[in-house]
């Protein structure tokens, strides 16, 4: 954790750009090098062309840290996998508003089995699509890639959105976290900061960025300080 003026800011390292051979290592070496929670991408070959990570692989991980568990369901039919992935050991599911016509009751349910409940909505979608359920979410992740891959360059169009989105929020008094995904660098991390973002994710910065986890991480930190007043 970071204390950034009055916000705190987290790091969710994603595990998707790590070893998929040695995943637990790469839990435990993110923990050990400071992440605030480990964000896990679950794609199901529909929603988005990967297959990635399902709840056994959660399940297995969850012995290597006792950080928060962010899953990232890429998924269809949420509402099926959810009981696993609670089962498994995930602390905030999050789930897509473009797969869930019924997003308050999908976002109930999470709530109801002691999960903290994310909402995600892809650079395509508005913000006005969470309208009506940002009241009800812990967690508000905004796409700042199109879902599907790590390693992807940052959209800057996202930018704006998350200005949009952190004003309406502050604006109703929503607490939600304010979580951005996809594109996260040492360039970008201040300016999705600057606009409002609180949990960076980052893939490829910290796990193919030719340097070891804990020197990735600590250089995400340092590129904030510059936003301190
Ligand atoms: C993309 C995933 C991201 C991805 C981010 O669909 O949701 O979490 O791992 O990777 P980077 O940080 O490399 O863009
Ligand atoms: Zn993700």
């Amino acid at each position: 954790m970071q204390q950034i003026n009055d916000r705190v800011i987290k790091i969710a390292p994603s595990i998707l750009s790590a070893d998929f051979a040695r995943l637990g290592d790469a839990v435990k070496e993110a923990a050990e090098a400071g992440a605030d929670y480990i964000h896990i991408d679950v794609m199901d070959g529909q929603f988005v062309p990967q297959i990635t990570i399902g709840s056994g692989m959660v399940k297995a991980l969850r012995k290597w840290t006792d950080l928060p568990f962010d899953v990232h369901l890429m998924i269809e039919s949420p509402e099926r996998q959810i009981p696993l992935f609670v089962e498994a050991g995930a602390n905030i599911i999050t789930v897509h508003s473009e797969t869930c016509p019924h997003a308050h009751r999908v976002i109930q349910m999470i709530k109801d089995a002691g999960v903290r409940a994310g909402v995600s909505v892809n650079p395509a979608t508005s913000i006005h699509a969470l309208d009506e359920i940002l009241p009800e979410v812990d967690l508000v992740l905004l796409m700042t890639v199109n879902p599907g891959y790590g390693g992807q360059k940052f959209i800057e169009t996202t930018l704006d959105k998350i200005t949009r989105m952190r004003a309406e929020m502050n604006r109703r008094g929503v607490k939600a976290e304010l979580e951005v995904d996809g594109g996260i660098n040492l360039e970008t991390a201040p300016r999705v900061v600057k606009a409002g973002a609180g949990v960076l994710v980052a893939g490829a910065a910290v796990f193919s960025s030719g340097k070891s986890v804990k020197e990735s991480i600590k250089d995400l930190r340092t590129s904030l300080r510059s936003l301190a007043v």
